[in-house]
């Protein structure tokens, strides 16, 4: 049995996130079409003789915060294993951006305890208990294009969206997810879903019908909160991106561009400007 394993924690992009109303238990029913980015940390997950540890940068939330911890947590209470763990993270995804770094780092742990203690979980059982660590961990299981449903954590594949470039830009501010939910519940209404006409788009390879419908419908509401993302996202259209849109509930933007030469100008300036920035590709 080896005794350590190395994996690549992929970012998540949603290219739609319809917000279609609250739910009883306080969640939000979503459609939105994710997609696996090239953005991506890199975990070392090993056995040591007892406990669970996640160590990395600074910018690693504490144990109790840190997703990739709760997810051996889980698996553990769930099949009663007895190894320690070691999760070593080289962040490299920003942390609390909308880009499911978190998730991304569970997924991965969840994933290389299966394979290095040789637990035998199937797919299905996997995804089971990576919901409930985090409503975008199953997704980050999966990866590729994918429609997800319910609160995030039910999933069906699509097919590839083509390459894209995309450059990701945030002012330095950090958002709770369960403000911006909350401040949907307060001022958000729910608009015609764009998620349905994105899958017709990928089932007919239609790049133009894809970039028309990108979007969030968290987005006002966060644009409202933090006018700092507005005044960014204005800036990144004026230099020429075909599209700008809010990841998951921010404050990071996407950038599409047209490929890689006109993302670099963007990333550039965008740097230049002070945002912290990112120049990266989809996952065909
Ligand atoms: O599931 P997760 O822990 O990632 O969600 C964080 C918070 O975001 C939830 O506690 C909830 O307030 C909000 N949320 C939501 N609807 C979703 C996903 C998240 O209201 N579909």
């Amino acid at each position: 049995m080896p005794e350590s394993v190395t994996a690549w924690a992929r970012a998540k992009l949603n290219l739609t996130l319809d917000v279609l109303g609250r739910r009883a238990d306080g969640y939000h029913e979503l459609l939105s079409v994710m997609q696996s980015l090239e953005l991506a940390d890199r975990l070392v997950v090993s056995l040591t003789s007892d406990g669970i540890e996640v160590a990395g940068g600074p910018d690693l939330p504490p144990p109790r915060e840190n997703l990739a911890y709760r997810a051996v947590e889980v698996l553990r209470e769930k099949t009663g294993f007895r190894a320690g763990v070691r999760v070593e993270i080289e962040k490299r995804i920003p942390v609390a951006a909308g880009l499911g770094g978190g998730s991304a780092d569970a997924a991965a742990a969840l994933a290389a305890v299966n394979h290095l203690l040789g637990l035998g979980l199937t797919s299905h059982r996997l995804a089971v208990l990576a919901a409930e660590v985090g409503s975008d961990v199953p997704f980050c299981l999966v990866g590729g294009t994918a429609l997800v449903t319910g609160r995030g954590e039910r999933l069906s594949l699509l097919p590839s969206a083509p390459s894209m470039w995309l450059v990701l830009a945030r002012p330095s501010l950090a958002v709770a997810t369960v403000a911006v939910y909350e401040a949907w519940d307060r001022h958000g209404r729910p608009g015609p879903p764009a998620s349905p006409r994105l899958v017709a788009a990928l089932n007919r390879q239609d790049f133009a019908g894809m970039v028309a419908v990108l979007g969030n419908q968290l987005e006002p509401v966060v644009l409202q909160l933090y006018p700092q993302v507005a005044a960014l996202k204005e800036t990144l259209a004026g230099w020429g991106a075909l599209k700008v849109w809010l990841c998951g509930s921010g404050p990071t933007l996407a950038a599409l561009a047209a490929g890689y030469e006109a993302a670099s100008e963007i990333a550039r300036r965008s740097e230049a400007a002070g945002y912290q920035t990112w120049l990266t590709r989809t996952l065909v």
